[in-house]
């Protein structure tokens, strides 16, 4: 288990970035959340996106999934418009764990999990051998193996954030966008899920995540983006963003950073509100 990871405060900045957004205007109806917003998520890089509740969080990581059209600018993949990708390639190279998903009524853990395949079958009834593979392999690795034959809804909350991450894990895109991963875990299944993530960016996976625990994001980000009122506030690697002056612009928040005793990256230890 690799928990320390000071490397990322002199890691240079992927090269690359097969994702990215464009002049982003996005909004509900008349309700604008964010415009000419522009972002690079560098290749290979544990991006985390943090800011305070309502600020644009989902709806960005939502239009970065393909889940929201823009109102103006573009998501871009490889240099093209995420609209003109087909869905099936969009779905097969991009995955999505959303904020507060919920399961068809009745629908077993194996059963959700395994949805996380569509993409890449020919025929839904035409389960593989890699298919099933994947599918264990994304339930072993979220401690849901046990679960499976009960039903999502009589889940704690805990476990069914598992189940949902297991989902997402399942479907084997090279990039993994989650929304609150870790809210409704207790801190031990927190640091378990952090770890797999951590994991699975060395092997070579894009990973974006929102995450409200600033301590959390500084330790497994390797690039932070934060955000207030649907604009970027600041970005780059953990030190250059999780400073005072940042925490108090972005949050109203007064804190002193310290070194995380463990791992050397910044921790936050708040004085209070400004
Ligand atoms: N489906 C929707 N229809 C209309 N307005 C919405 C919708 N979803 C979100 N909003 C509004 O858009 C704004 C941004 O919401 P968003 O969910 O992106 O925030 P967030 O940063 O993810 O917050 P949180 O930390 O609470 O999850 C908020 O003002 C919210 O009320
Ligand atoms: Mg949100």
């Amino acid at each position: 288990m690799d928990a320390h990871r000071p490397e990322h405060l002199t890691e240079a900045p992927a090269a690359g970035s097969r994702l990215s957004a464009k002049d982003l205007t996005l909004a509900y109806d008349r309700h604008e959340i964010c415009r000419g917003l522009s972002l690079d998520i560098p290749d290979g890089s544990f991006t985390v996106i943090v800011g305070p509740n309502g600020c644009g969080k989902s709806t960005l990581l939502r239009s970065l999934a393909r889940l929201l059209v823009p109102r103006a600018g573009a998501v871009l993949l490889d240099g093209r418009s995420l609209r003109q990708v087909a869905p099936r390639t969009a779905a097969q190279t991009i995955g999505l764990l959303p904020q507060g998903a919920t399961a068809p009524d009745g629908i077993t853990v194996a059963d959700l999990v395994a949805r996380g395949r569509f993409p890449h079958r020919r025929l839904l009834r035409d389960t593989r051998a890699t298919d099933r593979a994947a599918v264990e392999g994304a339930m072993r690795a979220t401690g849901t193996t046990e679960l499976a034959d009960r039903a999502v809804n009589e889940l704690s909350g805990g476990q069914r954030q598992r189940v949902w991450v297991a989902m997402a894990l399942a479907q084997e895109t090279p990039m993994l966008l989650l929304d609150e991963p870790t809210t409704y875990l207790d801190i031990a299944h927190q640091i378990d899920l952090l770890e797999l993530f951590a994991g699975l960016n060395r092997q070579g996976r894009t990973m974006v995540a929102v995450l409200h625990d600033l301590n959390q994001a500084a330790r497994y980000g390797t690039h932070l983006v934060a955000m207030r009122d649907g604009a970027i506030v600041a970005q780059g690697a953990p030190a250059e963003v999780v400073t005072p002056q940042t925490v108090e612009d972005v949050f109203g928040l007064e804190v002193l950073v310290v070194d995380d005793p463990v791992t050397g990256t910044p921790m936050i230890v708040p004085r209070g509100r400004t």
